[in-house]
């Protein structure tokens, strides 16, 4: 890697590709968003219940020229007009990795423009200081809880490029688990979103669910044995689908279960970090209403302010890939055209 400060005056083109949701956005040096688009795979992967890698590969691969050019249109930009082309390479499914940075390699190749190899955890991780989004850029250090369906981490943000973890899930990802949980429900993929919506006619108290690693030290995170709660719960009923009182009181009880440890990791991490003024909370399980609010109750009381980005900002997309390309670009953080895609990509190892 090289390190050269820049001073940016032209846009930057972001690519995502790491998962299910192929995006692309062209960013303004300040980071006005000139023009985003994402296309999501659910629909492709629903019938499986779950995301199908060579699907998702071959989906990427059919869907990113297009999408590239028509935000370049919409922008009223080509090639030649960009700063740079920055694309996900890490960490995600390798189909999809090798499908975007193949193709902001090439691009940058045949247009002279430089490559930036983007860590996806690091552009949630950066999203938070994207002008517009709060009154004032937060500054570093500040927490990021990263709640999706591929990864549930606590990380302090120390700077572009530095980051140390603080805690991690130990066996599935947040996301993962209502998926899971509202699978069991008999809900559609993805679940979460389903399993909110039921939950709100539930009863919480109902069943009282275990809470993994509540009040342990650090921030980690486990969620398999509320899930085999759930799974034990159900099984334990008649044959036939669920009641809808009864999926609505354990899906209200689960909620209930994963908001309590959610909100007791974010103390621990609060601890861990004090001098953070501000906490992020992004992906996907951020736009569940009951965990936002208690996790801002959290905030407030600590007088520190909580940033839920919008949810398309929030979930995976390419404005945040553009925009960590841009402060990697300001800080001098430029890749070789030969950085390799890590599937696997801790923080840390930035
Ligand atoms: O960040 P994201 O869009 O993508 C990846 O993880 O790749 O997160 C998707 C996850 C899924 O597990 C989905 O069920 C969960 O976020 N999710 C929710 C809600 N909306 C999405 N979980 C709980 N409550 C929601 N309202
Ligand atoms: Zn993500």
């Amino acid at each position: 890697m090289e390190r050269k400060a820049a001073l940016i005056t032209r846009p930057v083109l972001g690519i995502e590709s790491s998962c299910d949701e192929t995006a692309a956005a062209v960013l303004a040096p300040d980071g006005e968003i000139l023009a985003e688009l994402v296309l999501s795979q659910i629909a492709e992967h629903a019938v499986y219940g779950g995301v199908v890698p060579e699907i998702a590969a071959r989906a990427h691969l059919s869907a990113l020229p297009s999408l590239v050019r028509e935000v370049l249109r919409r922008a009223g930009l080509g090639f030649s007009d960009l700063a740079a082309i920055a694309a996900t390479a890490g960490p995600g499914l390798i189909g999809g990795l090798l499908v975007g940075t193949g193709y902001a390699r090439g691009a940058a190749i045949a247009a002279g423009l430089p490559y930036l190899a983007i860590n996806h955890l690091e552009a949630h991780a950066l999203t938070a200081r994207l002008p517009g989004l709060s009154e004032r850029q937060p500054e570093f250090p500040y927490l990021l809880l990263l709640l999706s369906g591929g990864h549930c981490q606590c990380v302090a943000v120390e700077g572009v490029g530095r980051h140390r973890l603080l805690g991690a899930t130990l066996d599935d990802a947040v996301g993962e688990a209502f998926d899971k949980t509202a699978k069991l429900l008999g809900l559609p993929y993805p679940g979460g979103p389903a399993l909110e919506a039921i939950a709100r006619a539930g009863d919480p108290a109902r069943y009282p669910l275990p809470r993994p690693l509540l009040h342990r030290p650090g921030c980690d995170f486990s969620f398999s044995g509320l899930k085999t709660a759930v799974a034990q719960l159900v099984a334990a009923q008649p044959p036939g689908p669920l009641p809808q009182k009864l999926a609505a009181d354990i899906a209200a009880s689960f909620q209930a279960a994963v908001t309590d440890m959610l909100a007791d990791r974010l103390e621990h991490a609060l601890a861990l970090l004090p001098a953070a003024n501000t906490i992020i909370v992004a992906g996907g399980v951020a736009a569940n209403d009951a965990i936002r609010t208690r996790l801002g109750e959290i905030a407030a009381r600590r007088g520190k302010t909580l940033i839920a980005p919008p949810l398309r900002l929030c979930t995976d997309n390419a404005v945040m890939v553009a925009w960590a390309g841009i402060e990697r670009l300001r800080a001098g953080l430029v890749d070789e055209i030969s950085a390799p895609c890590r599937p696997r990509w801790p923080l840390e190892a930035l």
